[in-house]
């Protein structure tokens, strides 16, 4: 089945329409109901288990660069069509013009902070090139620690170390270097890790962090937060869990988890059958890091948390392919504007 696959992917790439009519028979040929594809699909189901996983995903791989090639010869030929291309149609009205629309990771982002903003967090911004004290040591990743293994990091310079950074965490840093306590404030932005482009990972994504320190934070206040948060973003009926985790820089630490907003807990491929999707890492802060940064631990203490941007606004749209958002093809991103998301 492998080598099949591999035959037709080779078959799609150099395939070339001269017309319409071949377009339309490449159609039915590949994605047609007997299609190769389509027959693919149906042998795909005698498999044995062990093999699905790989092969599922080749097979779907192998659908989507079929559809886009098929859409990038249907633009070609519209484009070209039975007429010449005109570089400039100096006929057409110039109004109304189309006016755009934001990016959907913005929206979200800006969907994100505004939750925030209402619990009182105010937003807080730093730079996407770091030095290791404000990405790692701050932040209690001692050295030659296996938790520095946990981001793969691009690093500008060795000793000093300057990087560019693998979380939003850094800027808690910042944070508490230059602000006066209590501090209550979400940070989001951009980050980077050395990993393989694919429909879940990308070697540039965003998030958002946020820090709360002040006398007498408890765990209960960030479980109440998170609830908060989790029902404004997802829906009034989502549920919230946590699992106990480890990130260096909170003690204790725990991964959050929401029902599924898809299958609303029942099970569906997206959560795997479990009914919960993972959304976030969260924690005390840790009283080292307190130290660390100069804040008395015997007085303050505080929660922190951070989340993929990308993830949660997959999560919310039913997006498949991160990649998408970086694509920026105007059919996708006009959507979510449509929807009526500001
Ligand atoms: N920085 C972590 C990461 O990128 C996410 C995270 C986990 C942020 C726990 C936090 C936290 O503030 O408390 O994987």
């Amino acid at each position: 089945m492998v080598e099949k696959i591999q035959q037709l992917h080779a078959a799609i790439v150099a395939f070339r329409a001269a017309s319409r009519e071949e377009i339309e028979q490449f159609r039915v040929n590949f994605l047609g109901k007997k299609g190769s594809i389509t027959t693919l699909f149906d042998d795909f189901k005698s498999l044995p288990a062990g093999e699905k996983r790989t092969i599922g995903q080749a097979l779907n791989d192998l659908k989507t660069k079929a559809k886009e090639k098929l859409d990038a010869m249907k633009t070609t030929v519209e484009d070209t069509g039975d007429h010449p291309r005109e570089s400039l149609d100096a006929s057409r009205p110039g109004f109304p013009a189309r006016p755009g629309s934001r990016h959907p990771l913005s929206l979200v982002r800006n969907e994100i902070l505004e939750i925030f903003n209402r619990m009182g967090f105010a937003v807080s911004e730093g730079p996407e090139i770091e030095d290791d004290w404000h990405n790692f040591s701050a932040l209690n990743f001692p050295e030659e620690h296996p938790a520095r293994d946990m981001q793969d990091t691009f690093f500008a310079s060795k000793s000093p170390d300057i990087l560019l950074r693998t979380h939003t965490s850094s800027v808690q840093v910042r944070d508490m270097e230059s602000h006066p306590l209590p501090l209550r404030l979400v940070t989001p932005g951009r980050v980077f890790r050395n990993e393989a482009i694919s429909a879940r990972a990308h070697c540039i994504f965003h998030q958002v962090e946020a820090l709360y320190i002040d006398k007498d934070v408890s765990f209960a206040d960030l479980k109440q937060t998170l609830d908060f948060f989790a029902r404004e973003f997802f829906g009034p009926s989502t549920r919230v869990r946590l699992r106990p985790s480890f990130f260096p820089f909170t003690e204790p630490s725990a991964e959050m988890d929401v029902s599924c907003s898809l299958c609303g807990g029942t099970g569906c491929n997206v959560c795997k059958g479990t009914g919960w999707l993972e959304i976030m890492g969260c924690g005390m802060v840790d009283p080292n890091v307190l130290d660390l940064n100069g804040i008395d631990k015997e007085v303050y203490s505080g929660f922190a948390l951070g989340m993929g941007i990308e993830r949660v606004a997959m999560l919310k749209h039913g997006i498949r392919d991160l990649r998408l958002f970086f694509e920026n093809d105007v059919r996708f991103l006009e959507q979510f504007t449509a929807a009526g998301i500001q």
